[in-house]
């Protein structure tokens, strides 16, 4: 994994920014995975502000909540579509169905998505607890898109978007360790001293399902972007 320490989530988004930029000048860039969560929203805001054309570029995002629809204001659809795509047309793109009870279905369907657009770049948050999508500590390496529940530290961390923590979606579905280790190239961008344990587990623990995040110490091209509280905890 290659590390970058830098002040603030302005300029790890900068950062970002140039790996896509790059991509997309050199046609190498089909099929971005994305993400949702604070973390990705300087990126976005970067990318809306910048001439680049993603027509030609495929979406892929990694997770949506169960049970509540893409209109709804806390829905991943509805974040994608008011941080980006509404501003940067895409010439597709797919978040899991939240609406469809059927998670067989929803799981062939995303993995054939996945497989018929092979993703060149995903980026990546990381959760408190090395949470990558919703997957969260246990999680198989070899998972692949499917409905999961969420802990409690995540449904307590997502409260704060919503008006009661009753509200907050118990399940997700979430594309799985496996498919995110798919990417060409994983981004990952960590911001605040939340993170500073995860980050400090991820560049000094072990390689573990106990921290889904770990997983991509078996990717050969990782770039990790972090803010200097992110990174607060690192020895070296
Ligand atoms: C969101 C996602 C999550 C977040 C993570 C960090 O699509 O996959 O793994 O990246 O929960 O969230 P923030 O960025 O809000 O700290």
């Amino acid at each position: 994994m290659e590390l970058y320490i830098v002040k603030d989530n302005i300029e790890g988004a900068q950062k970002g920014y140039e790996v896509i930029k790059a991509a997309l000048e050199s046609n190498t860039l089909k099929t971005i995975g994305l993400a949702t969560g604070s973390t990705p929203l300087t990126l976005y805001d970067r990318i809306v502000n910048s001439d680049l054309d993603f027509s030609n570029v495929t979406s892929v995002n990694l997770d949506e909540y169960v049970g509540i629809p893409g209109t709804h204001p806390q829905s991943y659809r509805y974040f994608m579509n008011e941080n980006l795509f509404n501003a940067k047309p895409f010439k597709q793109s797919f978040v899991p169905d939240g609406m469809n009870a059927d998670e067989a279905a929803v799981s062939k369907e995303y993995e054939a998505i996945i497989e018929a657009n092979p993703l060149d770049i995903q980026v990546l948050g990381i959760g408190s607890n090395g949470h990558i999508g919703f997957n969260e500590p246990g999680s198989s390496f070899d998972s692949i898109t499917r409905k999961v529940a969420l802990t409690k530290e995540t449904i307590e961390a997502n409260s704060r978007f919503f008006e009661t923590i009753d509200e907050v979606p118990k399940y997700a579905y979430s594309m799985g360790i496996k498919d995110i280790l798919g990417a060409k190239k994983i981004l990952l961008f960590a911001y605040g001293a939340s993170k500073a344990d995860a980050i400090q587990r991820l560049f000094e623990g072990e390689v573990t399902e106990a921290l889904p995040a770990s997983a991509l110490k078996n990717h050969k091209n990782v770039i990790v972007i972090v803010d200097e509280a992110a990174a607060s905890k690192l020895s070296k």
